[in-house]
């Protein structure tokens, strides 16, 4: 049994299409996406469509919410602001009534049993949480904070736009038998805090990176291939292997301009142009500056935005890796 794992599209179509014809070739029995379809790339309809008229398994992740959200009393505070807020204004016009339905249907966590293999959760952060993600440098303790609870021991993840594949192993003194804890009662899958006890002492976590925004310096589409094996070749019973595929970014480049999200959008928009180019989290740079220099971007972006380049040249860092303009042949 092989599983394709991907997630974190937003709205990248050519992203998207790289990776289904790289799917066509490895035949996995199963595809999942675990979130965040939307929102960032210009064809985020086009990318809903293309998705619905596939037999995948479909997660919802953040960005989903931010579009189901807008406009009523669980929008983020501020989001009718069109400077900060306004490619998602553009967003949400261009996104049919149909489409909009297929993602207010979707579940926000699944967990698959298949004949043979050992249980997989899937959620777009952790359950419960979809913008809590796991990071490659993070430590075991930071891991096990979060799925310690989880009776599934492996958990796909996404959302971090990075690709990760660890295992983590709590305590044995730290774990309680079940058979013996009054609180478990020998359950196999008891529904407790992780504060009492844990059935488990391994989890295998797993988040196979960002199709359409990956953030660790690569900017080829990311995605993973799970296979299920014996418990002792590896522990969970999972094999993950990270694929990365090349592909041609200049027409999503293009969109933002020709599109008019850039326009709408702003200075947000931008940096997510900006992301698409250098595969680096311009948007956590950019509020991290503003923040040791004592700028407010949500009240100020403009003249934050301006500092900051103005500070640190990151505009003439991102032109230098721009595909559009490697092609006009400027200097
Ligand atoms: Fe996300």
């Amino acid at each position: 049994m092989r599983l394709a794992v991907l997630a974190d599209i937003h709205g990248n179509l050519p992203a998207l299409e790289a990776v289904i014809a790289e799917l066509e070739r490895l035949q996995p029995d199963l595809v999942i996406l675990n979130g965040d379809l939307i929102n960032a790339v210009p064809f985020s309809g086009p990318v809903i469509d293309r998705v619905r008229a596939l037999d995948w398994v479909v997660i919802r992740g953040n960005h989903e919410f931010y579009y189901l959200d807008y406009g009523t009393d669980r929008a983020l505070p501020g989001s009718d602001d069109p400077k900060r807020w306004g490619q998602l204004h553009w967003l949400v016009q261009r996104i049919t009534p149909e489409q909009g339905a297929y993602l207010a249907v979707l579940p926000d966590d699944r967990t698959l049993y298949l004949p043979g293999t050992q249980p997989i959760r899937v959620t777009h952060g952790v359950p419960g949480r979809n913008r809590v993600g796991f990071y490659p440098q993070q430590s075991d303790e930071k891991i096990l904070s979060q799925v310690r609870s989880l009776p599934q021991r492996t958990l796909v993840s996404a959302h971090t736009h990075l690709q990760v594949d660890r295992h983590v192993y709590l305590d044995p003194e730290l774990v309680m038998d079940p058979l013996t804890d009054p609180h478990v009662g020998g359950r196999t899958t008891p529904d407790i805090s992780p504060e009492t006890c844990s059935v488990n002492h391994h989890w295998h976590v797993i988040n196979p990176g960002s199709v359409g925004l990956p953030l660790g310096g690569d900017p080829r589409a990311q995605f993973a291939i799970l296979e299920a094996v014996p418990e002792e070749v590896e522990p969970g019973g999972w094999r993950a292997t990270m694929h990365r595929v090349a592909y041609d970014r200049r027409p999503a480049l293009e969109a933002y301009e020709t599109s008019g999200m850039l326009e709408a959008g702003h200075v947000i928009s931008e940096m997510f142009r900006w992301e698409l180019i250098t595969a680096e989290p311009e948007i956590i740079y950019f509020y991290q500056w503003a923040n040791r220099h004592g700028y407010d971007p949500d009240s100020q972006l403009d003249a934050s935005f301006q500092a900051y380049v103005a500070a640190t040249g990151r505009d003439a860092y991102v032109r230098e890796r721009d595909p559009l303009r490697k092609r006009a042949g400027q200097p």
